[in-house]
């Protein structure tokens, strides 16, 4: 170090005083840094919901209000906490001490405040307080959304599979209980009852903006309850890890006007259209040989129920459960060589011509 830069950093060593000072401006304004990302970061994540569909600190419907609150409130109150303990200790750290500093740098300076123990106690049951609301708050959230807060009118059954969700509409008139898969329909601003099972492992059924996780087990029966109070498409996810595919057991649960899902209902009950061209009417017979034992067609013979079933799966916007967007390309892609875009799926490579899956794909195109 030459010595012009020597005498600079002497003259520029300030004294003890006004460097305890500074460092508390660098701290302040650290700390300012720090709140205004956290208050960026919360603020930012509810006009983000569309791009964030994952998201669960926004909630739809009277499932999930109570529990969005809650998580505000315990998340505002725990960063409160860290910023009063973390402002505390380096307050104490900093606070200039009565008893001089020992020469000796192993002696450490001890003081003995007069009355110190009754902070303790304060802050105790401060602390004891705020807990104890906590739990209180959370009971009886848990409480208020144990149950719907009105009689479901309608009941579904989903099934999980390795890597896809099974879908049934239960009705007491038997002609209109359907099956589907990945996407499920519900009226806006009812709520729905949803009977939870699996035919392998564990899975776990996860709508963050409309319900906590509820776990699909099998041999035993689970119930939770969804509603959305307005329509829209909320995205779900398998919440329980579930082998190789498990990040690709997606869902969708898409919310309609009463009179809309009404006749989406009916229109899944319809067979596929009387009217087909030759190549249709070829895929169709190819699909009944080749993909008939494991899929279902309703209106058709095929009736398979290993894999999804398939009617109108045109309506769908996704499939192999959310892994891919439906078109045409990626149908045929998916056709073609499932094992290479879902490797472990149950699905088996088909020997297939190429005019063959074109023309089941257009069989498919078909089912709108
Ligand atoms: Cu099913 Cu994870």
């Amino acid at each position: 170090m030459d010595r012009n830069r020597r005498a600079e950093k002497a003259s520029s060593r300030p004294d003890e005083k006004t460097g305890t000072s500074a460092q508390l401006q660098k701290l302040d304004r650290a700390t300012g840094r720090i709140s205004l990302a956290v208050f960026f970061l919360l603020s930012a994540s509810a006009p983000a919901r569309a791009d964030a569909p994952m998201a669960y600190t926004v909630g739809f419907g009277a499932r999930n209000f109570p529990v969005v609150n809650l998580l505000w409130a315990l998340l505002i109150v725990s960063l409160l906490v860290i910023l009063i303990v973390t402002g505390l200790v380096i307050a104490g750290v900093l606070r200039p001490r009565d008893v001089p500093r020992s020469t000796d740098p192993r002696l450490v300076p001890l003081e003995r405040p007069e009355r110190g123990l009754a902070w303790i106690y304060i802050g105790t049951a401060i602390s004891a307080a705020v807990l104890v609301g906590a739990a209180i708050w959370t009971f009886s959230t848990l409480a208020a959304v144990s149950g719907p807060p009105r009689d479901a009118k309608v009941k579904i059954h989903v099934i999980g599979h390795q890597w896809w969700w099974e879908v049934r509409y239960d009705s007491d008139d038997t002609s209109r209980i359907f099956t589907t898969a990945n996407e499920i329909h519900i009226p806006a601003g009812e709520p729905v009852r949803v009977e939870l099972s699996s035919v392998d492992v564990i899975h776990s059924f996860w709508v963050p903006q409309l319900s906590g996780k509820t776990d699909l087990i099998p041999g035993q029966r689970n119930d939770t309850w969804i509603e959305a109070d307005r329509p829209g498409t909320y995205r779900g996810q398998c919440g329980e890890y579930c082998g190789l595919q498990h990040a690709h057991m997606a869902l969708a649960v898409i919310s309609e006007q009463p009179a809309q899902f009404q006749s989406w209902w009916t229109h899944q009950l319809e067979g596929p259209p009387a009217s087909q061209t030759e190549t249709v009417a070829a895929g169709e017979t190819n699909f009944i040989a080749k993909c008939g034992i494991c899929h279902a067609v309703r209106g058709t013979t095929a009736g398979g129920r290993l894999g999804p079933d398939l009617s109108h799966l045109m309506t769908r916007q996704t499939i192999a459960a959310g892994t891919l967007p439906n078109t045409p390309g990626y149908l045929s892609g998916w056709i073609a060589d499932p094992q290479h875009i879902k490797p472990g799926n149950l699905m088996p490579l088909l020997d297939l011509s190429g005019a063959q899956l074109a023309a089941i794909r257009q069989f498919l195109e078909n089912l709108k």
